[in-house]
């Protein structure tokens, strides 16, 4: 049994509570993949609802499967969001965006009357800061937003995919910080960095309603 095993079991578990008649936010990720299978399942068994997507990757699997799509994106309240995370604290504060989907996943989140997290239990930590914190930047003049970034005295690298600089789905850039020490403020940090012209969304997901499942690598939940 193996930390895949941990993913499945979380994302099948959401999977059962998705109700007759929801609108329901998807995100992204490899935990996220088994919520869409058993999703894709319910789906052919009769479940009705529809769903809008943080990415293309995600969108693409579950409208393979049958799973209806919003139309359009133009959703103004979900009834809930399912979604994995790179970290996640006892206060259900996160640092999202590994998979490279910060910003779209933190319009689902932010839409949604609640949050339905599906981690392994390595994402699960006392402090956040061990993973990189993901910053979505615009690509325009991105030296000048990395400029900022730096000049309050944080590290990080532009992310790269196959030699070229990462886009995200809407054609951003991800700035990945490499934080010295845990994060002590997590909504200070976000603010901070925000207020800086041309980082469009920081990867730090706080005070939103979390119910939180967590799969272990002998497949069970903890
Ligand atoms: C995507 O941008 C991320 O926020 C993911 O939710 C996160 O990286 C978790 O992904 P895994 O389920 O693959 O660990």
């Amino acid at each position: 049994m193996t930390q895949e095993d941990g993913k499945r079991a979380c994302g099948y578990r959401a999977a059962e509570l998705i109700e007759d008649g929801m609108q329901v936010g998807i995100g992204t990720g490899s935990t996220v993949y088994f919520f869409i299978e058993k999703l894709i399942e319910r789906v052919k068994s009769g479940l009705n609802i529809t769903a809008a997507f943080s990415s293309i990757r995600s969108k693409n699997q579950a409208m393979e499967g049958g799973i209806p799509h919003i139309e359009n994106d133009l959703f103004t309240k979900l009834d809930v969001t399912v979604d994995g995370a790179d970290e996640i604290d006892a206060q259900f504060n996160m640092i999202k965006g590994g998979g490279g989907a910060l910003l779209r996943e933190k319009i689902l989140a932010t839409s949604s009357t609640k949050m339905i997290i599906i981690v392994d239990e390595s994402k699960e930590v006392a402090k956040l800061g061990g993973a990189k914190l993901p910053i979505e930047i615009c690509q325009f003049a991105y030296t000048a937003t990395i400029d900022k970034i730096q000049n309050l005295g944080f590290n990080g690298e532009i992310r790269v995919d196959q030699d070229r600089f990462y886009q995200t789905d809407g054609g951003n850039f991800i700035f990945d910080l490499n934080l010295q020490s845990p994060i002590d403020n997590v909504q200070a940090l976000h603010n901070q960095l925000i207020t800086i012209s041309g980082v469009v969304e920081t990867g730090l997901f706080f005070n939103l309603d979390v119910k939180l499942i967590v799969g272990k690598k002998d497949g069970t939940l903890k």
